[in-house]
Parts: C-alpha cells; structure tokens; sequence
C-alpha cells in the first residue's frame, strides 16, 4: 500500500502520525511511505531519518495526499486538508467528530473511510488509542502541578514531597481510571500524600491493590469532594463518563474554601472540565487564578512532551497501521471488529451511530 505522512498543521502541534522506526516496518514489509518535508522537523526526526528507512520525502501536502491511498495523522484534518481525500483514501487519525459537524460533513462528502484513533477498542472494552495520551496528561499534570505550586509562579510555595520533619503536600486526584493512575503514581514517587477520589467501588479496590497502602481511596461523595478541596494543595481531575460531558464536581462556592496558591489540574478539560470555574487554556497561556487559586486546563497536555506522545501514540497505532497496510481497510476491518470500531464515515455516511445521533447526520452501519 502507498502511505502518506503529512506534517501537521494545527498551533503548537509538533506530534507526527509515524515516527522513522514505524516507517521502517511499513518499508520491510514492502509499502510505500511518503512523508511531507519538516513533518517530523518539531521533534528532531528529520527528513534523512526517514529516507535512511525507505521513505520518500515529498514537498507539499497535496503531493502526499495525491501520492497515497492510506493518510495516517494525529489531529483531525482540516478542511482545505480534507479538500484533497478522495473515495479511494483511508484515513487514520484522531477525529473527535461530535464537536466539529463542519469537519464530519466535509469527510462525508470526501467519499474516504475514516478511522478514527478515539473510537478504536480492544478485547477489554478500553480504548486503547486514546489511553497512551491519558498516561501522558496523568504524568504531566503532577510535573505541572509541582511547578505551579512554587511561589515565583504564584503558587503557594509547597514542596510536593515535602523534607524530612515537614509534611508533604495533600494530591487529591478525581477520578482514578487511566489518568487518574499514571497522576496518582507520578505523586506518589514525589513522596506527596495522595487520596484518589472515584464513584466506581471496584476501580477504588482495584488502585488500592495496586498501591499497596501508599495512597488513600475514598468514593467520591459530594461530602467527600468538599473535604478534600478544603485540605488540598494540588486537586487533578481526571474524571470520564464516556461519551457525556465531565460532571462539575467543584463549585466555586466550594473553591473559596480551598488554601491561596493551591493548584486545580483540568485534565478532563477536553470533555468541559470537572471544576466548574475552568475553562480551556493553551500551552501559550496555560494557567488563571480564581479565588486565588491557579487553574492549569490545557486541553491537549501531550503536545508539550510532544516526543514522548508521538512515541507512545506509535506504539498504540503501529499494530492497526500495518494490519490497514497488508490487508486493505475493508479486510483489516472484516478481520477485526475492534478496528471495525474505529470507522466513523465511509462511503458519505456517518458510520458510527453515536456521532451521528450528535450531529444530526445520516447513519449508515458499515455491513
Ligand atoms: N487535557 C488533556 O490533554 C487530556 C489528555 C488525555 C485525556 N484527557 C481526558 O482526561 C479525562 C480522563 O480520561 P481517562 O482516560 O483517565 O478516563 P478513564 O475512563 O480511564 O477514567 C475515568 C474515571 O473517572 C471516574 N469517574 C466518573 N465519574 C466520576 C465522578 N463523578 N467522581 C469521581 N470519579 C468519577 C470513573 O469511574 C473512571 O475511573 C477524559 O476526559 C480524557 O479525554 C485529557
């Protein structure tokens, strides 16, 4: 199969859908890569890296486009971009597309099969191109955390681990599922005093197996969640019910109870935020002070470490990527439902039930 790589083109976004060792499985195994020039640029894999593995660098993103049956991306396509898919296209990428109509008609009306990273499942009803960016946001929002709670950054001037006769900060983690764990273990090692807060009874005794006593559990009650703002120095949210909108778990009544220069993390800011005084930031602009205490709610943490996310992104999609390459997308699909799972719109339809019922557009199933 012929596949593109094109650069991506969306503010601060240095992510790149195939790094050169995935080139080189694709290239081994006797496919095509054309990869856009500077498409890896932002984190140091440069054009020669990938000719060194058989790739063919080409000058313009419509040249990859024109040049290949199968684009593989990492954020959703724009719509001059989506201008040059064609029937004969698969294209595998994040798309999101219950927020962004626009974008869904504009694939609909391309004729291309669309695969969307964020709705790919595996054999235990995970998610498993979306859990390796949830790792990541887990991880850095305990690193962003710690930075914001230094007083030169407004913070209240806290040691997340504390020293030997002073006690370390209170972590209060909302939310104890992918990003929820990789935030509570990040803490952990900084020798921070960390409660998890969840409504599922099973995750709660689950994380508290895995932590063996170095972590608190507590279900989440609205009683429980106001203690623990009040007690607090660093609060991350990282709750999800998927497909709904993040429920607001901190009022800012409960907020004027919470210590000056304490810190709130908003990972769960992609899905409206758990704390109802957030609102999205960049990584440009990233924190506000409400009731003096800093928000940090960047809705794509990953694009910071944006070499540690493309890596882990590879490792999640590789897999699929030369499953669509040797098989087709039609036979890749045929042979794994998972996969399957992904298509969102093929053929001008809306193939996946839940974003059509969002938008309001035409569903057709697959079969
Ligand atoms: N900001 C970013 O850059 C970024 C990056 C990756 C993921 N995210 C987002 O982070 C959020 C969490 O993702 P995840 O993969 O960790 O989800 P997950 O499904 O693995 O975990 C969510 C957890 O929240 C718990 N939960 C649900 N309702 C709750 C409530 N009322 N109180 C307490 N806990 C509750 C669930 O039981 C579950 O354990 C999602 O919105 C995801 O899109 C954001």
């Amino acid at each position: 199969m012929r596949i593109g790589v094109p650069k991506e083109i969306k503010v601060h976004e240095y992510r790149v859908g195939m790094t050169p060792a995935s080139v080189a499985e694709l290239t081994l195994a006797g496919h095509e890569v054309f990869v856009e020039t500077g498409a890896g640029g932002g984190i140091d894999f440069g054009d020669d890296a990938y000719t060194a593995v058989g790739a063919k660098i080409l000058p313009t993103p419509q040249e990859v486009f024109a040049a290949s049956d199968m684009i593989v991306k990492v954020k959703e396509p724009q719509l001059h971009e989506i201008a040059w898919l064609e029937p004969r296209h698969t294209l595998f990428t994040y798309l999101h597309l219950a927020a962004d109509k626009p974008q869904a008609e504009a694939l609909m009306k391309s004729g291309a099969t669309c695969i969307a990273y964020e709705t790919v499942t595996n054999a235990h009803g995970r998610l498993p191109l979306l859990q390796p960016m949830s790792e990541v946001a887990g991880r850095m929002a305990v690193q962003v955390g710690a930075h914001y709670l230094e007083k030169e950054q407004g913070g209240r001037g806290i040691l997340l681990g504390g020293v030997p006769g002073v006690a370390p900060a209170k972590v209060s983690i909302f939310g104890g599922g992918v990003s929820g764990f990789n935030a509570a273990q990040m803490a952990v090692g900084l020798g921070a005093d960390v409660t998890i807060y969840d409504v599922s009874s099973t995750r709660l005794a689950e994380l508290d197996a895995l932590f063996q006593n170095r972590i608190k559990t507590v279900y989440a009650s609205g009683a429980a969640v106001a203690r623990a703002v009040e007690n607090s120095h660093l609060i991350i949210g990282c709750v999800l019910i998927p497909g709904a909108a993040a429920p607001k778990l901190v009022t800012r009544e409960m907020l004027k109870t919470m210590k000056r220069g304490s810190v709130l993390v908003d990972v769960a800011i992609d899905q409206g935020g758990c704390f109802e005084t957030s609102h999205a930031t960049t990584h440009s602009d990233p924190v506000y002070t409400v009731e003096g205490v800093i928000h940090y709610c960047v809705a794509n943490m990953p694009g910071a470490v944006a070499r540690t996310s493309t890596f882990a992104l590879n490792n999640a999609t590789l897999p699929f990527i030369v499953k669509l390459a040797k098989f087709g997308a039609e036979g890749a699909m045929r042979a794994d439902p998972h996969l399957r799972n992904g298509l969102n719109v093929a053929a001008g339809f809306i193939t996946y039930k839940a974003v059509a019922d969002d938008l309001a557009l035409a569903y057709r199933a697959w079969e």
